[in-house]
């Protein structure tokens, strides 16, 4: 270990790590494979958040917003934020359903991109031919630029059907990675098919959890993405339980696979699906739900106590839906999310750079 390195104990998995000056905890765990609980990546939604019974911690944009002063006050951090100033020992959740997959480095290949809607494109990554990615419906896997920088991206294609990882990527302006990608379409850009790229993954407890009772899934935009490897998943395996779908988005072209919902719809009558559409003309309003998904969704159901809710998207959705959904009735326990967050570039850790 250099001089400049710390060690963090991970209880209660025991495992230790060593974390270089200025890396996020949560990042170091992950590099070495242990899949603790997060989402954003950020320092908005909590769910990082560890009790550290020994050392000393910062955080270099100073407290964030997704830990209260009470847990501050109990010894809680979040670990995508926290540095460590000294060796630490932490308590953190396992997270047993996704515990057995490995995060493993993986170059690949741009295999094709194909426009969804006017700004997301379907991106299929073929791997090495001897290797597989083993995941979980739900998780995500991160794009690795230059100079340490990563892109998160949920999978959007089943685990039983991983010979090439389907991606939405939604078009950001001056994106790093989408606005590549979109100019590689058109002709312009640097990565078109063909391209190499390496990704980490599968990352996130975000993943579909067998069970019996009636199912919510909330889409915003891409958030189809992980909702859609869960789905195939389920068409695959057989669908035991009630299901509705509700996807979010400003207008019709933007719920850039509906033909592909309203097929499984005609084929699993246990399957139903509502589009919701935030900015919809008079003429889409004649076809469509017109206004917030999450309001939709508590229009028709009202009482969420029998429910399990899966939603990914746009922080603002899943916050609004964090904050209402438990007042109607929905157990904390049984809401499960991933907020589209997107952290500022991460600087590299010295190490790598
Ligand atoms: C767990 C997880 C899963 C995700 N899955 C998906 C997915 O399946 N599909 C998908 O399209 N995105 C997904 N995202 C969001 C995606 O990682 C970010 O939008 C990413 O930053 C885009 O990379 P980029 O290089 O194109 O843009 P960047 O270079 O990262 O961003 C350029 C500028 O735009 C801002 N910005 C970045 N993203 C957004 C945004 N979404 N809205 C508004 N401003 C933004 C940045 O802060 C920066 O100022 C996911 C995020 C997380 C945390
Ligand atoms: S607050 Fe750390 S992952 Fe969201």
């Amino acid at each position: 270990m250099s001089p400049e390195e710390h060690s963090v104990r991970i209880e209660p998995h025991g495992r230790t790590l060593r974390v270089t000056p200025g890396q996020p905890i949560l990042q170091a765990a992950l590099s070495a494979g242990l899949n603790l609980p997060h989402s954003c990546k950020s320092g908005h939604c909590g769910s990082c958040r560890a009790r550290l019974l020994a050392g000393a911690i910062h955080y270099p944009d100073g407290p964030p917003l997704g830990i209260t002063a009470e847990e501050v006050g109990r010894g809680d951090i979040l670990l995508c934020q926290a540095r460590a100033d000294s060796d630490l020992t932490v308590r953190a959740r396992l997270i047993a359903s996704v515990a057995d997959v490995e995060i493993k480095t993986l170059p690949c290949r741009i295999a094709r991109l194909t426009p969804l809607a006017p700004d997301v494109m379907q991106l299929w990554l073929r791997l090495p031919a001897v290797e597989r990615l083993r995941f979980h419906p739900g998780q995500y896997l991160d794009v690795l630029l230059e100079n340490g920088r990563r892109r998160s991206f949920s999978i959007a294609s089943p685990p039983h059907d991983s010979e090439a990882l389907e991606l939405h990527v939604r078009r950001v302006n001056g994106g790093g990675f989408s606005e590549r990608l979109f100019g590689a379409a058109a002709g312009v850009g640097s990565l078109g098919t063909g391209a190499l790229l390496r990704i980490e993954g599968p990352i996130g407890q975000f993943s579909y959890r067998e069970g019996l009772g009636p199912v919510l899934m909330v889409a915003g935009g891409t958030g189809f993405a992980p909702l859609k490897s869960m789905l195939r998943h389920m068409l695959e395996t057989g669908i035991r339980r009630d299901l509705h779908l509700y996807w979010g988005a400003r207008h019709t072209q933007d719920v850039y696979e509906e033909a592909l919902v309203l097929e499984w719809v005609r084929r699993h009558p246990q399957l139903k699906f509502t589009a919701v559409l935030s900015e919809a003309s008079a003429a889409e309003a004649a076809h469509h739900r017109a206004g917030w998904v999450h309001e939709a969704l508590l229009a028709d159901y009202p009482d969420l106590a029998r429910f399990e809710v899966y939603a990914a998207g746009p922080p603002a959705m899943i916050e609004a839906m964090r904050t209402h959904f438990p007042r109607h009735g929905l157990s904390t326990q049984r809401l499960y999310f991933d907020s589209f967050d997107y952290a500022p570039d991460a600087r590299p850790p010295p190490a790598a750079a």
